[in-house]
């Protein structure tokens, strides 16, 4: 909960100083597969309509007890991977917040 307020105050912060600590973590493990704007349209994603994050649909969500739980130990079935080891709880917390945010964000922007 404390770390669903900060991601909150970080997110009607906009771009100052004190950027979205989830937009790092996103840019830095996240984007290669799913791309910067979420719609996994990258080689690493390929036929996995799911890798789509901007489409409002959701395999694993919306609940975010769900997500937390396929980021922190991945789907064996497709190549989405553990992130125990490299995240800590907040930040998969934090990712997760901003993985649930993008399809109100790229609304309109991912249509293919
Ligand atoms: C190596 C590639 C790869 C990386 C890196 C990766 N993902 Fe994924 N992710 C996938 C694929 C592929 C799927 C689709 C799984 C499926 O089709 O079952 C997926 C699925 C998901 C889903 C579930 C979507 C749904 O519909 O339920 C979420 C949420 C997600 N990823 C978040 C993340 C986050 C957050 C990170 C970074 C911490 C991340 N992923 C990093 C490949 C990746």
């Amino acid at each position: 909960m404390i770390a669903v307020a900060l991601i909150a105050a970080g997110a009607s912060s906009g771009c100052t100083a004190d950027p979205d600590p989830a937009a790092g973590v996103w840019k830095r493990r996240c984007a290669a597969c799913h791309g910067s704007d979420g719609a996994g349209r990258t080689r690493f994603a390929e036929g996995r309509p799911y890798a789509d994050l901007t489409d409002g649909k959701w395999k694993h969500g919306p609940e975010r007890e769900a997500l937390r739980r396929l980021v922190a130990e991945g789907d064996p079935t497709s190549t989405m991977p553990p992130f125990a080891g490299t995240l800590s709880p907040e930040e998969i917390d934090a990712v997760v917040e901003w993985a649930l945010a993008l399809p109100a964000r790229t609304e309109g922007g991912s249509a293919r």
